[in-house]
């Protein structure tokens, strides 16, 4: 059995790797408290004694409004973290010459591509500091010569997960609660169901690839269409869903949203088949067989 170690194994994400792919892959997960991925000399102990197969960073600071206190600050912690822990991870892997996956984000772009969903051939231009910071974290991980894939994901969702909340379950329980809420209908998303991620992974542990990967839902929504696909979904009512602008959404916020904060999977799904990801509609259909469970 392959043995992977990853960092983040707590997060929204990480956790849902490793609760669908124990059985498949030995998975070393240390906590924050035993690897920081901010002490060079815990990674590259741990990397030493377990010889892992590949390395995957899920760690990060994602909270993209609490980042923005830090903008431009880089001995703050979501600069330190999403760059140079980044950075320490990948200089690691290149030091015992282990394979990596580094999770990234649609925010690193602008979010001013209207057309079509950012490719991986689209220029980054982040428009926020979190976006900047894991900006600098692709940057590091490429510069570090080990040999890694970049896999960009967007708004993550899953059906369980205690320590924060996601689009699809924010929703979902505003309208289960019977609560109205506010949608934006005029930002493009790409929402994306963690299984899909996780399936996306698991092909990656078995291929030779490295590069830029970006790993979405098959096609795009704004947030008020799908509140309202959650409500057709769920049977909950629709006359709770409110249509709010991306402005006025925004307008006491510190970090900038983009307005156009989707990916383009077709690169993944040319090179790794497209049996993976799946339609928003269709993740929602996996969300609530999994919520009922
Ligand atoms: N969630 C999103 O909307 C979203 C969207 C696009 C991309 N992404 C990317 O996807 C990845 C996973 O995101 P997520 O939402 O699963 O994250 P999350 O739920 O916020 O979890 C972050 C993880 O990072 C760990 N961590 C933080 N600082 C660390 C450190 N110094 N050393 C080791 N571990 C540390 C945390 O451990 P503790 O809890 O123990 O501190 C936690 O396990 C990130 O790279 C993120 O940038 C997320």
């Amino acid at each position: 059995m392959k043995n992977v170690l990853i960092f983040g194994g707590s997060g929204l994400v990480g956790s849902k790797f490793n609760n669908l792919l124990k059985k498949e892959f030995e998975i070393i997960s240390p906590p924050a408290s035993e690897v920081d991925i901010l002490n060079q000399d815990q990674l590259m102990k741990i990397l030493e004694e377990e010889n892992p197969s590949w390395v995957i960073n899920f760690a990060a600071i994602t909270d993209v409004e609490g980042s923005e206190k830090e903008n431009g600050d880089k001995d703050g912690l979501c600069f330190r973290v999403n760059a140079i822990g980044a950075q320490n991870v990948a200089q690691a892997c290149k030091n015992f010459n282990k394979r990596l996956i580094h999770i990234s984000t649609e925010y690193v772009f602008d979010g001013t591509k209207s057309d079509n969903p950012y490719t991986e051939e689209d220029i980054p231009n982040p428009i926020n500091w979190y976006g900047q910071t894991k900006l600098f974290g692709e940057d590091f991980v490429l510069e570090s010569g080990c040999e890694a894939i970049i896999m960009r994901i967007s708004m993550p969702f899953t059906s369980h997960y205690k320590l924060k909340k996601d689009i699809a379950r924010f929703f979902l329980e505003q309208l289960k609660a019977g609560n109205n809420i506010k949608a934006v209908e005029d930002q493009r998303i790409t929402p994306t169901l963690v299984n899909d991620i996780v399936n996306a992974l698991r092909v990656f542990l078995e291929s030779q690839s490295s590069g830029i990967y970006h790993v979405s839902s098959r096609d795009s929504v704004t947030p008020l269409e799908f509140a309202k696909t959650i409500a057709k979904t769920f049977r909950l009512n629709y006359s709770l869903i409110n249509s709010i602008s991306l402005d006025e959404f925004s307008k006491n916020k510190k970090a900038k949203l983009l307005k156009f904060s989707w990916l383009n999977p077709t690169k993944f799904e040319k090179e790794f088949g497209d049996d993976i990801l799946h339609l928003v509609e269709e993740s929602l259909v996996i969300l609530k067989q999994e919520v009922l469970l």
